[in-house]
């Protein structure tokens, strides 16, 4: 049986979810860790053997097969290109780059070094996404008409929470879009098979000022810092994006990081000329269809029935399977269903394609108008 060799690089709130997913695979070992602050406690509380501060050296002196990049989204770029020109595979965090010139630096090596790419888009994978592409793939819902939905967290609601997303530098240039929009950008596209071919955004920055603790913090922390210094903000907490699709129909999208009692909302309504589709990160393993001429209908995980969504179920009906599932249900297409014709987790193409949306929203936020992608 085929063993990989992998290091992370990054443990914070997601390369922890990832050291957990690829635990639970069993042909994976997690042989080192990279971070830079509290390493060597963390790798103690993993049970990680090795640990550094310097990815590179992570790099030359383990021989990886993969790296899982968990780091801020401005040092995606320089650690994926060392890793592929190292000849090592890379599963990277979304979003993928800072800039679509760097993505299609990053995706044309992968290509021509004929690495596996992957990039963390995980919504794609659970049992319910893959039954709904179906769905649409089928016909059942007839001819798309509109498509609109939402993503809305609340954990940058007050001006003393902080993460190293409000800075641009770290983030890119747009903040909200690029962190929760390309889930659902990437959802809708991959579901649907449909393409945005236009944009018309509107941005609103709530705070022009916040606190920022002095210290290192972890996103999403509970804990409060005592010191703060001020900042200023520059990317948007709110977005409301109008999209044209290929097929001429029309959607829109509302994302906000300051939307009070939504921890993690994501949802989408794909509305057809026979049936309409509903479904939600709250309720994530039922898909809800509805009807004009007859009950509305509600799928719950069970009874989906193409083998290829029955292939993500690892717990019956009942017993939920949520977040963590779902990267674990990435890790096991990459780390074992490798060789399939079709494998469902979104690569470098697909992580490109959402920098070239976050580039096009951005532009036209600042000029106030419709931009073709
Ligand atoms: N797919 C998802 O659902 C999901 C969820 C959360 C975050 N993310 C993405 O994952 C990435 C990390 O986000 P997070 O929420 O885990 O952030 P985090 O702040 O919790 O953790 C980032 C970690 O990277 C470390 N780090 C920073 N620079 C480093 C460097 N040069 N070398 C080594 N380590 C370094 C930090 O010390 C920290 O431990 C981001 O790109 C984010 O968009 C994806």
């Amino acid at each position: 049986m085929e063993k990989f060799k992998v290091g992370i690089i990054g443990i914070g709130f997601v390369g922890v979810a990832h050291i957990e997913a690829l635990r639970r695979l069993g042909n994976v070992e997690v042989v080192a860790i990279c971070g830079r602050h509290h390493i060597k406690d963390k790798a103690n509380q993993l049970y990680v053997e090795h640990h550094y501060t310097d990815y590179k050296e992570m790099i030359t002196e383990e021989k990886l097969d993969f790296v899982h990049i968990c780091t801020p989204n401005n040092t995606h770029f320089e650690m994926a290109k060392y890793a592929l020109e190292n000849d090592i595979n890379v599963v990277l965090e979304k979003p993928m780059t800072m800039t679509a010139d760097e993505a299609q630096i990053l995706t044309d090596l992968a290509n021509k070094k004929r690495l596996v790419n992957v990039i963390n888009f995980q919504n794609r994978l659970y049992p319910t996404s893959i039954q709904m592409k179906h769905l649409i793939n089928q016909g059942q819902i007839g001819d798309i008409i509109s498509i609109h939905g939402h993503y809305l967290q609340d954990w940058l609601l007050y001006d003393t929470d902080y993460s190293w997303r409000l800075n641009k530098k770290e983030s890119g240039n747009t903040r909200a879009v690029a962190d929760l929009g390309t889930h659902w950008m990437d959802l809708v596209e991959y579901l649907t098979n449909l393409k945005i071919t236009e944009v018309f955004a509107e941005f609103k920055t709530h705070y022009k000022k916040r606190k920022k603790p002095m210290g290192p913090t972890e996103s999403f922390s509970i804990n409060k810092p005592n010191h703060y210094e001020e900042m200023n903000i520059d990317t948007e907490d709110v977005a409301m994006i109008f999209f044209r699709f290929s097929n001429h129909s029309i959607g829109n999208l509302t994302i906000s990081q300051m939307a009070a009692g939504n921890k993690n909302n994501l949802e989408v309504n794909i509305l057809g000329s026979k049936s309409s589709i509903h479904w939600s990160l709250q309720d994530l393993e039922n898909i809800k269809i509805g009807h004009r001429d007859s009950p509305n209908q509600t799928i719950a995980k069970d009874y989906l029935l193409t083998p290829q969504a029955k292939n993500m179920i690892d717990y019956p009906a009942g017993h939920m399977e949520g977040y963590p599932d779902s990267i674990k249900q990435v890790f096991k297409e990459v780390y074992q269903n490798h060789d399939s014709i079709s494998s469902y987790y979104a690569t470098f193409e697909d992580g490109l394609r959402q920098m070239i949306l976050c580039e096009k929203i951005f532009e036209s936020a600042n000029k106030h108008q419709w931009v073709k992608i």
